[in-house]
């Protein structure tokens, strides 16, 4: 064996035997809606057209209450709605001023672990998040998530997690 084969192939068990990033490192959340707190429910502020309920698992809600961190372990998870469309296809505004959501669209999920961030560019660290989408039946879909770490990158001070302030909250 020349020299050069055996650096190539120690080089390869290295990384072989390192943690690969990427959404493969997030499953389904399984029974998240009796399993996990409901702690958020709102419009979505990038679509007026999408309603999104929130939920964190009890690693995450110990640790926002013990030290405002989320620690490995944590899972976040949104449900996106489509809302109720008039002729128009304008949202439909109950008596009560509020949009109707209608259908589950999809489920983004955020699980934090130990390295996920590693081989990622810096701009799309996001504190060892990873993130990933499945659908409303629970098949992950095969969606690039750079966009996601690109948008929930800047918020260092908030964990990188957007309804921050309403974790721990009543929901
Ligand atoms: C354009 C910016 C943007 C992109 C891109 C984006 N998000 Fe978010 N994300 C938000 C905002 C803003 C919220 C807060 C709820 C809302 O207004 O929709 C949020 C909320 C979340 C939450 C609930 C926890 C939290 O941070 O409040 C999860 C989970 C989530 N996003 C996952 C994803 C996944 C997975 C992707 C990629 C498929 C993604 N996000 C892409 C902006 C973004």
């Amino acid at each position: 064996m020349n020299s050069r084969y055996l650096i190539f192939s120690i080089l390869f068990s290295f990384s072989a035997a390192s943690v690969q990033a990427g959404p493969e490192n997030v499953g389904w959340p399984g029974d998240y809606t009796s399993a996990f707190t409901l702690y958020f429910s709102g419009d979505r502020t990038a679509n007026d057209k999408q309603m999104i309920r929130i939920y964190a698992n009890d690693t995450a809600i110990a640790g926002v209450k013990a030290d405002g961190k989320l620690p490995f372990g944590s899972v976040l998870v949104g449900e996106l709605y489509a809302v109720k469309l008039d002729e128009q296809e304008q949202p439909v505004i109950s008596s009560l001023g509020r949009k109707i959501p209608e259908n589950l669209s999809a489920v983004v999920v955020m699980e934090r672990g130990k390295d996920f961030d590693a081989g990622y560019a810096k701009h799309l660290t996001t504190g060892d998040w990873e993130f990933a989408v499945f659908s409303a039946a629970g098949q992950k879909l095969d969606k690039d998530i750079t966009a996601c770490r690109t948008c929930h990158h800047p918020l260092v001070d908030k964990e990188f997690v957007f309804s921050y302030e309403h974790l721990g909250s009543g929901g």
